[in-house]
């Protein structure tokens, strides 16, 4: 006697993909197996898997978010927001493990690769890195390496101030701290530079949207949220 025919299964398989299986008549006659997108659950796993620090894994969060709002100002009406989201979020998914510019982000295309990421998205991590010489030729490569290193500026900027919040931050004293070369000297105010202009937006207007992108996120990235209880940030 003839099995019921499920209409589809879904397993993880054991390089960390998933799959959709489409069943024929019966129940053993696998008859198409189509690799599903990986899911924002399936990049916080990668992520954790290979980041164990909690500022880079704050970091990625921030540029998640950044990027997220990026798709619907700079994508265009066919932009997909969780794909951008991805981007961000698997940025420097790498770094911790292959901080050299050997290996990152080269390391960690090459994992996204066999995990099932596509193509679009794996160059736009590519473009981050000028290095690469990849060419950020798409619009969610120039807004990922538009707002990678502003989003470290930022949170660096907040975390100065007494209220180590992004909420009574000035675009103005932005401007000013990037002036300022002793101060967060990591951040490479060039890439920032760089950045807006590929983008083809005025650094004031950039700054000012990053920071209100960022606003929802502050609990979760380290840094306060004037006026809202703790209660109401770890909800
Ligand atoms: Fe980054």
């Amino acid at each position: 006697m003839q099995q019921a025919r499920p209409s589809e299964r879904r397993l993880l398989k054991a390089d960390g993909r998933r799959a959709k299986l489409l069943f024929g008549d019966t129940f053993s006659e696998v008859c198409e197996v189509r690799l599903l997108m990986p899911t924002r659950e399936d990049a916080w796993e990668l992520l954790c898997e290979y980041t164990k620090g909690e500022s880079l894994r704050r970091h990625a969060l921030a540029v998640e978010t950044a990027m997220r709002a990026a798709a619907a100002r700079y994508g265009g009406p066919d932009a997909n927001v969780d794909e951008w989201g991805l981007a961000g979020m698997l940025h420097d998914f790498d770094y911790e493990m292959f901080p050299t510019a050997d290996e990152h982000p080269y390391k960690g295309a090459t994992i996204m690769c066999g995990r099932g990421y596509p193509d679009h998205i794996i160059h736009a991590i590519m473009g981050h890195a000028t290095y690469t010489n990849v060419p950020r030729d798409t619009q969610m490569a120039k807004a990922l390496f538009a707002t990678d290193e502003l989003c470290g500026f930022l949170v660096a900027c907040a975390l100065v101030r007494p209220s180590k919040s992004l909420d009574d931050m000035e675009v103005s004293s932005v401007k000013k701290k990037l002036k300022d070369k002793a101060f967060a000297r990591t951040v490479n105010r060039d890439d920032i530079y760089q950045g807006v202009q590929e983008l083809g937006v005025p650094l004031e207007e950039h700054i000012r949207f990053v920071i209100d992108a960022l606003r929802p996120v502050q609990a979760q990235i380290g840094l306060n949220r004037l006026g809202v209880s703790e209660e109401a940030t770890s909800a």
